[in-house]
């Protein structure tokens, strides 16, 4: 398994995206879409970044009944993502569903993530809102197992997990995890945060990293920094 690091394009527009990716005349970066890009701008934006030569994660954590779950993915599938994801907690039938959406008529797919719980639910939320009464970092790792036992590739995870998430999983299971930040940058509205050689350290497979690249002065050496501590 490679590790890269996974640029968060968390803009609300395509000219702001295109503004930003732009700056990158070297190497191209996985990038992340999420909901708000891809809301706004459609599939269109999905096409047109990977055309530009980018990998692409598709952070839309899909969540319905799986026969709905398997045809979403089946379209997501056509647009040649390389990474998709859906949320743990839609079953393990749900899961299944989705890698047979996901699976092409060549057998080849993207790789399919699922989410545990969110970091940003926490104990008391879990328990009250959701009745789940269990400590949550056992939810968590029941929710990855799951994930394995429905043939995903991995899970989002806090990078505080990530080295449980291997134990329990394996280590191709891959984990990919966002809440990083420099050492020497602001944490913003991130609770639980790692350095990027921490991440690495620790087993991280992908680090998804947003603002301390998109907001930086210079986003290409933010970029470049990111890698060198965690890849290289
Ligand atoms: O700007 P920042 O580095 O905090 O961006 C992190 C990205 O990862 C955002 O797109 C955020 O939605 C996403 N994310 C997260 N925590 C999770 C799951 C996803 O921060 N548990």
């Amino acid at each position: 398994m490679g590790k890269d690091v996974i640029i968060a394009c968390d803009f609300s527009s395509a000219a702001k995206t295109f503004e930003f990716l732009d700056r990158f005349t070297g190497r191209k970066p996985f990038v992340k879409i999420g909901m708000e890009l891809f809301y706004a701008e459609g599939p269109a934006i999905v096409k047109e970044i990977k055309k530009r030569g980018h990998k692409i994660f598709l952070d839309l954590k899909l969540h319905d009944i799986p026969n709905t779950v398997k045809k979403a993915m089946s379209v997501l599938s056509n647009l040649d993502v390389d990474l998709c994801n859906l949320h743990a907690g839609g079953t393990v039938r749900m899961m299944e569903a989705a890698l047979e959406g996901l699976t092409r008529e060549d057998g080849t797919r993207p790789l399919l993530i699922a989410v545990t719980q969110l970091t940003s639910t926490d104990q008391e939320s879990m328990e009250n809102d959701l009745l789940i009464k269990e400590p949550i970092d056992k939810v968590v790792m029941h929710y990855a197992a799951n994930a394995k036992k429905a043939g995903l590739d991995g899970v989002v995870c806090s990078p505080l997990e990530a080295g449980k998430v291997h134990d329990i999983c394996g280590k191709e299971f891959i984990t990919v995890t966002p809440g990083v930040r420099f050492a020497d940058g602001d944490v913003g509205d991130q609770k639980r945060v790692m350095t990027p050689a921490e991440a690495k350290k620790i087993g991280s497979d992908y680090i998804v990293v947003g603002r301390p690249i998109t907001a930086a002065e210079d986003p290409v050496a933010a970029y470049e920094r990111c890698v060198a501590e965690f890849c290289d």
